[in-house]
């Protein structure tokens, strides 16, 4: 398996406490993977911007399944299918049913919550909605929360978050623990015309102030829909998105269209949070033909 490793800088904040009790004969770490933007179409064949999107996750499954230690979770931060029906996400079960690793999805623009949820099985959680797909988990004292973004078609490529997900931030973010959030959508600009204009999460701003306002207790927020890593950091707030498992898009300041690129790589990022930590590295693997 051709692995390719790029290393991001290392985001440390010496603002991040420990874990409530955690000292250094105790560290806790974690280690999850993070994917996103998989866009698996009703079959095997289908394709995205002239590329095919069953083949890339296949090889990206297998990269993680190669890795030298076991992930704590899997975490796709949404755009699992290329539209919201049931036989995407059916093949898309099919592909992961074998994986011995909790799975955890975020909602994408292209996705549908109810379908995530009686389609595709979820790690060990607790929900806090019934219609969207906003939950939290804990791993070794570790807490992430899980949102959704996904809006009406009309505002889609944007996604918008409720004043009763936002009474569920403020409640999360009220305990003592550190946590992550995970959401498909950027909060912030990445000098990028075309992103900062039609992708962003409308309450980015925000949302983002609240982040801020507990900056010391958020490891990282992380995010899909760019597909492209990033690296957002602000007051305190580490944002991290990761490429796409098939087709990445051009980002490049100025840039006041979408562009596709096909990178014959498939993506997926290790994320490593240990003692106020967060390292990301980012992962490729070849999805071409074997010669
Ligand atoms: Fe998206």
């Amino acid at each position: 398996m051709d692995i390719k490793v790029r290393y991001y800088p290392l985001l440390n904040s010496s603002s991040c406490p420990p874990a409530v009790g955690q000292h250094d004969k105790d560290r806790i770490m974690i280690r999850f993977i993070h994917i996103s933007d998989t866009h698996i179409g009703p079959s095997k064949d289908f394709e995205l911007q002239g590329v095919n999107t069953y083949n890339p996750f296949q090889k990206v499954l297998e990269g993680i399944q190669s890795l030298p230690f076991q992930p704590d979770f899997i975490i796709h931060t949404g755009d699992i299918a290329a539209d919201p029906d049931r036989q995407s996400y059916s093949l898309f079960a099919s592909m992961v049913k074998d994986i011995h690793i909790p799975f955890y999805y975020v909602t994408g623009n292209h996705d549908e919550s109810a379908m995530i949820k009686s389609e595709l099985q979820i790690g060990e959680k607790e929900d806090l909605m019934t219609d969207n797909l906003v939950y939290r988990f804990e791993v070794s004292r570790r807490r992430f929360l899980v949102l959704d973004g996904r809006g009406p078609r009309e505002i889609d490529p944007h996604g918008t978050i409720s004043d009763e997900q936002f009474d569920i931030i403020d409640k999360e973010l009220s305990k003592d623990q550190p946590l992550s959030i995970f959401i498909h959508f950027p909060l912030l600009p990445i000098d990028c015309s075309w992103v900062d204009r039609d992708m962003l999460l409308f309450e980015g701003d925000r949302l983002h102030d609240l982040f801020a306002a507990h900056a010391e207790k958020i490891n990282g927020v992380f995010f899909g829909h760019l597909h492209r890593g990033t690296t957002v950091i602000k007051d305190g707030v580490r944002y991290s998105s990761v490429a796409s498992t098939c087709l990445q898009f051009g980002l490049l300041p100025g840039q006041d269209q979408p562009t596709f690129e096909d990178h014959k790589r498939g993506y997926f990022n290790i994320v490593t949070i240990e003692d106020g930590k967060m390292v990301v590295k980012e992962q490729s693997v070849k999805i071409g033909k074997e010669i």
